[in-house]
């Protein structure tokens, strides 16, 4: 007899997979079309290798572009990294992918989706065991804190990528185009996400006996406390105007859309 599961013993013998009614597999099936369209896209530009830079923006999934043989004004010309031949993104781009693929969110909603491990509360799972995140490859969810960091690091990047956006092509600042308005959104976001991040709340108040010699750790964790309660808005904000910045890009250095305005 199984001792996990929906046969271990004490459990409830019900033959259904569920007793709900309502359409519960809706949210799975469109979280699944969602990261699937999202990691096919990214998969797409990391390797596409072109159209991702036009004076002032630089694509999201580009930057930092620390290879040599990044397109002129999107890197800093000679690198120790002159022997990558490949896509200047491969270097950069494991990062928001292991921030984003060990989330706490992210991985409620691809086990869901994905594995339907379980598809819904009250829905019985497919699977007879239940190993939790304590073998490979799960288990290496648990280097999420350190994703945060590196995701941080990259915030900032991203942060003065958009603030460069203010420049011209020239070099006078001032400018302001739909690229600017996008990248600044796209910054924004990218840090009410990382804000909001389960990681960043522990990392600012988690190990702490008493508050009350802690106020400054205590306000911080009381604002990222409220951020946090809304984590998964951010997290799926976040990933439309990360592909809307490189996409907006993508038009630009393909000659798709033209004119001052941009
Ligand atoms: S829990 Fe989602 S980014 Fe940390």
């Amino acid at each position: 007899m199984a001792t996990t599961g929906i046969e271990a013993p004490g459990r409830a013998q019900i033959g259904a997979k569920t007793l709900r009614t309502d359409r519960y597999w809706v949210e799975p099936f469109l979280t699944f079309l969602a990261l699937t369209a999202f990691v096919v896209y990214s998969a797409w530009r990391v390797f596409s290798n072109k159209y991702y830079f036009y004076e002032p923006y630089i694509s999201v999934y580009y930057s930092p572009c620390l290879s040599d043989s990044c397109v002129p004004g999107a890197g800093f010309g000679n690198t120790p990294i002159s022997f990558w031949k490949m896509s200047p993104a491969l270097l950069t781009a494991w990062i928001p992918l292991a921030f984003r693929f060990t989330c706490y969110y992210y991985r409620k909603a691809y086990y869901r989706a994905f594995w339907m491990s379980p598809p819904a509360c009250a829905v019985a799972e497919p699977h007879g065991k239940y190993t939790g995140e304590r073998r490979l490859p799960l288990v290496l969810n648990n280097v999420h804190r350190y994703a945060f960091y590196l995701g941080l690091v990259l915030n900032v990047i991203l942060t003065y990528d958009a603030i460069l956006a203010f420049r011209d092509h020239e070099g006078n600042w001032g400018h302001v185009g739909a690229g600017t308005v996008i990248l600044t959104v796209n910054a924004a976001c990218l840090w009410l996400y990382s804000l909001s991040c389960h990681s960043c709340r522990n990392a600012v108040g988690g190990r702490i006996t008493h508050f009350s010699k802690h106020p400054v750790r205590y306000q911080m964790w009381t604002v990222i406390s409220k951020l946090n309660t809304h984590h998964m808005r951010w997290a799926w904000v976040s990933l439309c105007t990360v592909v809307l910045a490189d996409f907006w890009v993508y038009l630009l250095a393909s000659g798709t859309v033209t004119g001052s305005w941009v």
